[in-house]
């Protein structure tokens, strides 16, 4: 049985049209006129146990619209959503036992409280064993530093500190799931270090199932294994980044610095340019390696230094969103 299984899912959201000008205001008066979003749109999917799943794609995709139903806060319009064999919608209170939900955009602790004091309450609220609450403040003091803010009422922690607050308020009665919706958003370097830190902790020491929305690269290329890229409400892509990269781009370029202005050629590269001793070329990665190109030039001519360049991950991440590849036609 998969840990999260999304079957046919959609949500349509209705919202009020209004019409304009002074006419208008004098209509909506009488008829609210109605408009359907349609924020996603049947996508199915389903995630194994121990999996770090990023569930990316642009502003507006549908992916917090997806991650609240898949917690319960929201009620699909039609399909299925189960969380270790359970739907949220019929058995919230087993489901929110075995969750965790971070929103950075907006704090689940009680703003008028200490720290501390709102951890003590959802310590009552899941009635989590005090062996198990140590053993998890602990663990997770150790990565988040946390033990200095736990007398700081939420409402005047700086954003970090907060986040970090909510990030244990999830974990601490030991969920196997976590759904984050952007948890590094607005952190500082450090900030972003500590959080992806807990992230792959939580996953290694305990096998916690994550799925995260992030428009973070560090974040996707340090944390996400898998990555599900869904776009107008449709899945796009669905696999592991290293397959999403070699797919979008296949290939590699290798900078060559020559002693003087002669390049050699390759049968297997195509020079992409030539000015004075520098020589870039493009070889894919299913032909040729590096090493293999550096070896065959470097025995009919001397060269003076190489470099490697492999594809930007924002350039795949946004032709992945279905941007256009450099030089195409918009
Ligand atoms: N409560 C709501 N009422 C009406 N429309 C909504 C509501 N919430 C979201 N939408 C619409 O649904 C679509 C998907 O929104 P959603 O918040 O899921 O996107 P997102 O992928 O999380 O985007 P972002 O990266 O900006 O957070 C958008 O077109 C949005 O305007
Ligand atoms: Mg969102």
């Amino acid at each position: 049985m998969s840990v999260i299984s999304v079957e046919h899912l959609s949500k349509e959201y209705q919202i009020a049209k209004k019409e304009k000008g002074l006419r208008g205001a004098v209509k909506n008066l009488f008829v609210a006129r109605k408009t359907i979003v349609r924020a996603v749109n049947d996508i199915s999917f389903s995630i194994e146990k121990g999996e770090i799943v990023g569930f990316i794609g642009p502003n507006g995709a549908g992916k917090s619209t997806t991650v609240k139903m898949m917690s319960g806060i929201l009620t699909p319009s039609s399909g299925h959503v189960y969380v270790n064999g359970t739907d949220p919608q019929k058995e919230r209170i087993k489901v929110v036992q075995d969750l965790g939900v971070v929103f950075g955009q907006r704090t689940q602790l009680n703003w008028d409280l200490r720290m501390g004091e709102s951890f003590e309450m959802l310590k009552h609220i899941y009635r989590i064993d005090s062996g198990l609450y140590e053993e998890n403040m602990a663990m997770m003091n150790e990565i988040l530093g946390i033990n200095e803010f736990l007398d700081t009422p939420a409402r005047q922690l700086s954003l970090g500190q907060r986040m970090r607050g909510d990030l244990v308020a999830a974990m601490l009665h030991s969920p196997s799931v976590l759904f984050l919706d952007e948890p590094t958003i607005g952190l500082d370097v450090d900030g972003k270090y500590a959080i992806r830190k807990f992230i792959k902790e939580m996953n290694r020491k305990k096998q916690t199932t994550i799925i995260l929305t992030t428009h973070d690269l560090g974040d996707i290329q340090e944390l996400c294994e898998r990555l599900i890229i869904i776009n107008h409400g449709i899945i796009m892509e669905d696999g592991p980044l290293e397959e999403l990269i070699d797919r979008i781009a296949p290939y590699k370029n290798l900078v060559v610095e020559y002693f003087d202005e002669n390049a050699v050629e390759h049968e297997k590269a195509i020079i992409l340019s030539h000015v004075g001793n520098m020589v870039t070329y493009r070889f894919q990665k299913a032909d040729l390696t590096a090493a293999q190109l550096i070896h065959d030039i470097s025995a009919q001519m001397r060269i003076k230094d190489v470099t490697i360049e492999e594809a930007k991950i924002d350039d795949i991440i946004r032709i992945a969103y279905g941007g256009k590849e450099n030089g195409e036609k918009e």
